[in-house]
């Protein structure tokens, strides 16, 4: 047991959060999607991140192929089957491409599955030992909102490129990282009245913090309106936002995704950069589509958020918003949903201090989703 190293990577953020389930960080995302090659390609090319390791019918694996990519320390897996019928078919045909997976870092795979089953949590998979040449892992999960996993993966007697059975994948074209550098928080979307289900699930048997709580006064607009609690764990390595519609004129964003992922799932993955300016043009200029800010938001937003670092003319030109709480202000923009069905999307956002999630850009926000609804039909 390397506890040295453990004990500084968990200093405690937060008193509330219990401490039987330490976590070091998220270990990866895991999509399940139509077709893992092309996707791989698309957040290779469009959004920069590098190939790391492959398994597939190489590697002796034959219902299924994954693609393992990376920036800073974002880890994406992109799984498709390769035979009809199976889980991931089904998991496929009822929501389309989506997170299956978050996979979160621990030093004990064992103990973090026995703490939160004895707790409540239902059991994906026991503890089981993976193993190749380059070591051994171990990894065990439980079911959280949805058909979304957490995994806990415990690797530190493991060497190679990514777990056991993968092989190191090598591009043959380079592209260019966009400044990405971690997963700054991943939000749920779960249906009518279940965010505090959801709320309590995260604080009893995961050992949660709750940070903040928005209810529909703080987000709506005059046709839609949500629900929001943010849990933390006790490092804060580990943010996980919980939504639930809530009643409005015309249907919102989050009713939208249900109807369209057919239940609770992944919303956003919100990933972090040094320079928000930086990455959305990266972004924007190899094909990535954002939500638009009309010109009346910088307007007034200096008048609301005081005075920041960056000129307002390019954070205008692309459409980034601001805001500000007590330790400071944020930098934050969101994309247009990245699958065929209007379900998952990605924020880009970049802290200067401030660690709250953008309450003053809610009402912004929703009017752009809101316009993107009405595009497709489903805002009724
Ligand atoms: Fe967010």
């Amino acid at each position: 047991m390397n506890t040295d190293n453990t004990s500084l990577k968990l200093e405690k953020k937060f008193k509330e959060a219990e401490d039987f389930l330490p976590l070091l960080g998220t270990d990866f995302v895991e999509l399940y999607v139509g077709n893992a090659k092309q996707a791989a390609y698309y957040y290779q090319h469009a959004w920069g991140f590098q190939p790391v390791a492959y398994s597939g019918l190489e590697t002796g694996r034959k219902e299924s192929v994954s693609y393992v990519l990376q920036q800073g320390k974002i880890r994406l897996v992109l799984t498709s089957p390769l035979q009809p019928e199976g889980d991931i078919n089904a998991h496929i045909d009822k929501h389309g491409d989506g997170v299956k997976f978050i996979a979160l870092w621990v030093d004990d795979a064992r103990k973090s599955y026995e703490e939160t089953t004895k707790r409540g949590a239902k059991s994906y998979v026991e503890p089981y030992i993976m193993e190749d040449e380059n070591g051994k892992a171990v990894i065990s999960g439980i079911h959280t909102y949805g058909e979304t996993i957490h995994l806990f993966v415990e690797r530190n007697e493991y060497e190679g490129p990514f777990l056991p059975g993968y092989r190191v994948w090598n591009a043959n074209v380079e592209t260019k990282d966009v400044g990405l550098r971690y997963i700054d928080h991943m939000v749920g979307n779960v249906g009518w009245n279940e965010m505090n289900k959801w709320v309590d699930f995260y604080a009893k048997v995961m050992g949660f913090a709750q940070l903040v709580s928005f209810d529909d006064k703080d987000i709506s607009t005059d046709y839609t309106a949500l629900m929001s609690k943010v849990m933390s764990n006790g490092n804060g390595r580990i943010k996980f936002p919980i939504n639930e519609p809530a009643e409005g004129k015309k249907k919102s964003q989050i009713e939208e995704y249900i109807d369209f992922y057919n239940g609770a799932g992944v919303q956003h993955i919100a990933l972090a950069t040094n320079n928000i300016v930086e990455t959305v043009t990266a972004l924007r200029d190899r094909g990535v589509e954002f939500l638009y800010v009309p010109e009346t938001y910088y307007e007034t937003v200096l008048d609301r958020v005081g005075e920041i670092d960056e000129d307002l003319a390019p954070l205008q030109e692309l459409g980034i918003l601001v805001d500000r709480d007590d330790e400071g202000y944020l930098l934050q923009i969101f994309t247009k949903p990245v699958l065929d069905r209007p379900t998952m999307f990605f924020e880009i956002i970049q802290r200067k201090g401030a660690q709250s999630f953008g309450k003053g850009n809610f009402k912004a926000l929703f009017e752009a989703i809101e316009r993107e609804q009405d595009l497709r039909g489903t805002l009724n």
